[in-house]
C-alpha cells in the first residue's frame, strides 16, 4: 500500500519506514523536523534501498496536506506528527492542543478531502493515568494527568466520532507503553533535542559521557527496589505493530484501541543493571527526589493486539538495551555524530 508517515524522521517513525518498506508498503514521509533531522532519512534510504518520498511540512498546514495526498495519494496514513514531553506540556498546552489536537483535525479534513480512510494513531498509556487495576486492559478508565495525556485522549475521541461517521473508515489507536532500543545497525536510534526526559536515552548519555550521572527521581515507591517500574518495549516491535495495525485496518472499519507493551515491567535499578550488562560502562547514579506525575507502576495487557493484530513483543530486555548502546556507542552525539 501507499503510507503516508507523518512524523516520519521521528524516533518511532524511521523505525516503523524500514518495517513498512521490508513488508513492500511505498512509504512517504512529512515531518517538519521540530523533533527530528532530515539525516535520519538519509539512513533509512541507506539501510533500505527503497524510494522514500518525503515532502517538509507542518501537518496543521491543509494546503501542504492537500499537496502531499494530491501527489501520493496515500491508502493508509501512519500519525505519528505531534508533540510527546509531558512536563513541556503542562508549561505550553496551548501548543499542545495546536500540535496534537489541531494537527490530528487538519490531517482527518485533508484524509476525507482525499478519500483516504484508514488512519494508525500513534497514542499513548498515558491517557490511562493512574491506574484504577493493573496491568492495564483497553478497558481501563482514561482519566490522564498530563495536558499531554489530555491532548492524546482527545485526539482518540476524535478519530472515534470520525470513524464512527465516515463509512468505510477505520482508525487503529496504539497506545504505546515505553519505547526503547535501537535498529540492529546501530545507524538509526533515539536522539533527543536537548536533555532527555525520558530514561534510557539520559542513561545512553551518561555511558558516552555526556551527562555525568543518572538522577533516580525517588526509591521509596511500592515496588520490589522502591523505584518506578515500566513497560519498556522495543522499538522494533513498536514498529512492526504499525504494520500489523495497517493490515489490520484494511479489513476492518470504526475506531479501536490497542495496548502495545510487552505485559513484563522493570524497575529504574533493572534498567541501569541491565544497561551496565549490554556496556560494560559502569552508570553513576545520585537519588533525587520524586518526579511530579510519576507513577509507581505500569504495565501492558497485551492480549487484544495478540489475538486481534496477530502482534506481540518479541525482543528482550538485553536486546532493548544492547541495541540502544550499539546505537548511542557509534554515534555519541546522534545524528550529529
Ligand atoms: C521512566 C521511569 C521515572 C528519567 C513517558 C511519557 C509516556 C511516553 C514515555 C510519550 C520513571 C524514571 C526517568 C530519569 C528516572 N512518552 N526516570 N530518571 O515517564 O514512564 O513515560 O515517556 O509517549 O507518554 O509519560 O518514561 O522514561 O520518563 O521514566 O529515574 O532521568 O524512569 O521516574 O519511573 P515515563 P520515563
Amino acid at each position: 500500500m501507499r503510507v503516508l508517515v507523518t512524523g516520519g524522521a521521528g524516533y518511532i517513525g524511521s523505525h516503523t519506514l524500514l518495517e513498512l518498506m521490508a513488508q513492500g508498503h511505498e512509504v512517504c514521509v512529512l515531518d517538519n523536523y521540530t523533533n527530528a533531522t532530515p539525516e535520519v532519512l538519509t539512513r533509512v534510504r541507506a539501510l533500505s534501498n527503497g524510494a522514500v518520498t518525503d515532502y517538509v511540512g507542518d501537518v496543521r498546514d491543509p494546503a501542504k496536506l492537500d499537496e502531499v495526498m494530491q501527489n501520493f495519494q496515500p491508502e493508509a496514513v501512519i500519525h505519528f506528527a505531534g508533540l510527546k514531553a509531558v512536563g513541556e506540556s503542562t508549561q505550553k498546552p496551548l501548543y499542545y492542543y495546536d500540535v496534537n489536537v489541531g494537527g490530528t483535525l487538519a490531517l482527518l479534513h485533508a484524509m476525507d478531502r482525499a478519500g483516504c480512510k484508514r488512519l494508525i494513531f500513534s497514542s499513548s498509556a498515558t491517557v490511562y493515568g493512574d491506574p484504577v487495576y493493573l496491568p492495564y486492559d483497553e478497558a481501563h478508565p482514561t482519566t490522564p494527568t498530563s495536558v499531554y495525556g489530555r491532548t492524546k485522549l482527545i485526539a482518540e475521541q476524535m478519530l472515534q466520532d470520525w470513524a464512527a461517521a465516515q463509512p468505510g473508515a477505520s482508525a487503529v489507536l496504539l497506545r504505546y507503553f515505553n519505547p526503547v532500543g535501537a535498529h540492529s545497525s546501530g545507524r538509526i536510534g533515539e536522539d533527543p533535542k536537548d536533555i532527555p526526559n525520558n530514561l534510557m536515552p539520559f542513561i545512553a548519555q551518561v555511558a558516552v559521557g555526556k551527562r555525568a550521572a543518572l538522577s533516580v527521581f525517588g526509591d521509596d515507591y511500592d515496588t520490589p527496589d522502591g523505584t518506578g517500574k515500566r513497560d519498556y518495549i522495543h522499538v522494533v516491535d513498536l514498529a512492526r505493530a504499525h504494520v500489523a495495525a495497517l493490515n489490520y485496518a484494511q479489513t476492518n472499519t470504526g475506531a479501536r484501541p490497542f495496548n502495545i507493551g510487552t505485559g513484563d515491567s522493570y524497575s529504574v535499578r533493572d534498567m541501569v543493571a541491565a544497561f551496565e550488562r549490554a556496556s560494560g560502562v559502569t552508570i553513576p547514579t545520585q537519588l533525587a527526589p520524586r518526579r511530579a506525575g510519576d507513577i509507581a507502576a505500569m504495565q501492558a495487557d497485551a492480549t487484544r493486539a495478540k489475538a486481534e493484530l496477530g502482534w506481540d513483543a518479541k525482543h528482550s530486555l538485553d536486546e532493548m538495551t544492547a541495541s540502544t548502546w550499539a546505537w548511542q556507542s557509534a554515534n555519541p552525539d546522534g545524528y550529529d555524530s
